[in-house]
This record gives C-alpha cells, structure tokens and sequence, in this order.
C-alpha cells in the first residue's frame, strides 16, 4: 500500500453525527444462530428509530446474499466475512450512524480485530449468550437438525467453534425473561453511556 495516500475529509465524523443530534456508534450482537440476535438488534433498531435515531442493522443472513455471497463457513471464510462486515460498519459509523450489527462472529480474534477498528466507546459488544440446548431446540431454520444428521458441515456450536466473549459490555440470555423487557436493558445500557439521552 505504498502509493496509497490517505484523504482527510472535510467533514469529520463528529460534524455527521452533531448534524444528526446523536453520538454515531457500533453495537455489535454475538452469539449462536438462533440465540435472538436478529430479534434483539431489530427490536432495538426499531425503537431508537421510533425515537428519531439515524440507524441502519447489518445482519449476517443479509450480507451473506451481496457483499459476502461468495463466502462459506470455514474459519478463513467467517473471518473474511467479518473484516468485510467491520470495514463496512466503520464506515457507516464514520457517516454518523447508530449502527447494529447481528453476526455469530465466532472467535474472539474476530471480534477483538473489528474492535479495533473503533476508537475506545465506539464498539459496544452485546453478548447474545443464549445457551446451545435451547438454541437447538428452537432451531427456526432447521439448521441445527442439519448439522446434527452431517447435512451441514462447520455448524457453530455444533461442529465449528464458538469463543465465548470474555469483556462484552452487556450480555442478555434471551430465554430469560420478555423482548421489551431485554431492549430496555439495552436501553437502559446506552442511556447510561450517553449514547443517548
Ligand atoms: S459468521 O460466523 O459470523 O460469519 O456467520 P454469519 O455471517 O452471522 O451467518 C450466520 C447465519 O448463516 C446461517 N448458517 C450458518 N450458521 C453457522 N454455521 C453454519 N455452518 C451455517 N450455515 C448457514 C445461519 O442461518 C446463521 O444465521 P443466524 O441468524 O445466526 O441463525
């Protein structure tokens, strides 16, 4: 990248998220497929956006149909998948955007490498710790029965691994309790780290 020369823009981050009256930041869900992480980060999104935040949700199903659609599940391709997705959420939050995000992402080395894209307080990791039984038992996409019976290979939990976070900022079992009553917590969280009022 020796001839590549970076460009500073005129417009910084701050002025986009000032322009938008809210502090632009990352809120990154983890967790099994089928620990709620789509539910939580959307029921989230909807209510900030209900409340007049400038949000967008990435979302690993998503993203796996256009950006990463030539990407599989081995541990080089989930990798590859989540610089992309990191990159990607980098620069919406440098547009000023409160952005989610709902990947398994898998392995600490993924999560803390797109941690590190973000300034301290920028990239809030919200561990979706929903245990495996009951992820398993759910199964909404009849994944997990698939990877049982060998029809899918490198299944998270399953037959790929999963690194439990060791420092997430916030952690929500969603067999614990009701969906208002997590996005609250969450809430309550933001409301508390002044990302917003
Ligand atoms: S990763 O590990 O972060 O790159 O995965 P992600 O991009 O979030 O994609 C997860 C969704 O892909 C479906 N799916 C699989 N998940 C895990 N392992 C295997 N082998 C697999 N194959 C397909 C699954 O629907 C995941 O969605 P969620 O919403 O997590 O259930």
């Amino acid at each position: 990248m020796t001839d590549i020369v970076w460009h500073q823009h005129v417009i910084d981050q701050a002025a986009r998220g000032d322009q938008k009256g809210q502090s632009p930041v990352l809120l990154w869900f983890t967790g099994l497929s089928g620990s709620g992480k789509s539910t939580l980060a959307g029921a989230l999104e909807r209510a900030l956006f209900e409340s007049g935040f400038h949000t967008y949700l990435l979302d690993g199903d998503n993203v796996r149909h256009g950006l990463c659609k030539d990407l599989g599940f081995s541990l080089e391709d989930r990798d590859e998948n989540l610089r992309r997705v990191g990159e990607v959420a980098k620069l919406m939050v440098d547009a000023g955007l409160v952005v989610l995000s709902a990947f398994i992402s898998p392995t600490l080395a993924e999560r803390e490498r797109v941690r590190a894209l973000f300034p301290e307080g920028k990239f809030i990791e919200i561990h979706v710790s929903t245990p495996l039984s009951v992820c398993e038992a759910r199964d909404p996409k009849g994944l997990y029965a698939k990877a049982r019976s060998g029809e899918i290979a490198n299944f998270t939990g399953i037959s790929s691994p999963y690194e439990q976070p060791l420092a997430a900022e916030l952690t929500i079992d969603t067999s614990k309790g009701d969906l208002t009553t997590q996005v609250n917590t969450l809430l309550d969280y933001l409301s508390a780290i002044q990302v917003i009022d």
